[in-house]
């Protein structure tokens, strides 16, 4: 008898499963987000919770750091420069050479990598499961417990929300032409001048067209670049190319932070030290006079969204 009701009560929870749909619903995007900003803030995702995302990826910094290659959790450096973080969904394929296609995969490679948290995904969402007040939030928000999935969408939701379309920049571009400087305005008439080459690969609305190129900074380091993940000989020293916006904040420039200062890119685009690609790369040198580089460096710092870095230095106190 007892056994016919059991039956009967599980056909019943399966046709309403059924019915209803039995898949898990993700909770809102706003939930998850401000979850996943949790997580980029907190040290529970690195070996020995000595450093966080943010450790990085500072929100001051529009979400870069200021040393050229910052150290990672065993204290060591790490390969590359780290890049500013906003309008992400408008940057695949991720990283310098361009090998990770989402945002939920490319967050495995922080947490794996030995000079960054020298963590993986298994053992912190095992670390999720086992702290109380980390397991009431994933309640509260997924209704379900950590997992990887969970745990990826969360904090690649989190970068998807980094916009940054603010800048005086944009505001000129909006309507507002009284809002720039005549040296501001004149150097981004000079920055599209065929002459000077800088837009065919800096160009759309974030001033790139994330494609790679040799621009002649890899002989200053062992880093190959895209030929890491191609094994093409053509992709030698080819990196992807950067945002230009929020470089007011995001110095020391380059795949290796290598360039300090505004200036000293000038300067290498002035007389590039590669050896030239014969492909689609800086084949001439772009000298470019004293009153150019001060009309070029005030439009492209006017690029730089300080509404942004503010709605994003907030959250740090909301973390
Ligand atoms: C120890 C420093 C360090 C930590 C910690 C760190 N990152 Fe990074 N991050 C970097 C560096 C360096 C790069 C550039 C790597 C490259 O280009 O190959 C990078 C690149 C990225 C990118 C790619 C951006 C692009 O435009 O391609 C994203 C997104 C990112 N990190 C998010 C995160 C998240 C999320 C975390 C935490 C889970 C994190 N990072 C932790 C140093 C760090
Ligand atoms: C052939 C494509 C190409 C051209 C042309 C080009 N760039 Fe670049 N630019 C790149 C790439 C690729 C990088 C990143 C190189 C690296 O990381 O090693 C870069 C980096 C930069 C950076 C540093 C950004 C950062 O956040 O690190 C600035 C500033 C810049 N370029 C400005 C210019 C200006 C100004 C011109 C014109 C004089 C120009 N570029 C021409 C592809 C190009």
């Amino acid at each position: 008898m007892f056994n016919k009701f059991l039956y009967l009560y599980l056909l019943c929870v399966l046709g309403g499963c059924l019915l209803a749909g039995c898949r898990h619903r993700d909770p809102p995007l706003s939930a998850r987000v401000e979850l996943g900003q949790r997580l980029f803030f907190s040290t529970i995702l690195s070996d020995q919770h000595t450093i966080s995302c943010a450790s990085c990826h500072n929100p001051k910094w529009a979400f870069a750091d200021t040393t050229a290659l910052p150290n990672g959790v065993r204290g060591l450096p790490t390969l590359r420069n780290a890049p500013g973080l906003f309008n992400l969904n408008r940057r695949a394929p991720y990283l310098s050479e361009g090998g990770v296609r989402t945002l939920e995969e490319l967050i495995v490679a922080p947490l794996h990598d030995s000079l960054e948290m020298g963590s993986n995904l298994g053992h912190v969402v095992r670390r999720l499961w086992q702290d109380t007040l980390w397991l009431r939030l994933w309640l509260s928000t997924w209704d379900t417990l950590p997992s990887p999935y969970t745990f990826t969408t969360s904090l690649a939701d989190f970068l998807r929300s980094l916009k940054s379309e603010s800048s005086r920049a944009d505001r000129f571009y909006r309507g507002n032409t009284a809002i720039l400087t005549a040296q501001e305005r004149e150097g981004a008439w000079l920055f599209t001048r065929p002459r000077l080459g800088c837009t065919r690969c800096h160009f759309g609305p974030d001033l790139t067209d994330n494609q790679f190129h040799n621009v002649g900074i890899a002989p200053k380091s062992a880093d190959q670049g895209r030929f890491r993940l191609t094994g093409n000989a053509s992709d030698k020293g080819k990196f992807k190319t950067p945002t230009l916006r929020n470089l007011r904040f995001t110095a020391p420039y380059m795949h290796d932070g290598s360039l300090k200062t505004l200036d000293e890119v000038f300067d290498h685009y002035a007389s590039p030290s590669h050896p030239i690609s014969p492909n689609d790369e800086i084949r001439q040198p772009v000298p470019l006079s004293p009153s150019e580089k001060r009309k070029i460096k005030a439009f492209l710092l006017a690029l730089s969204d300080s509404d942004f870095v503010q709605r994003s230095v907030r959250l740090l106190s909301e973390k």
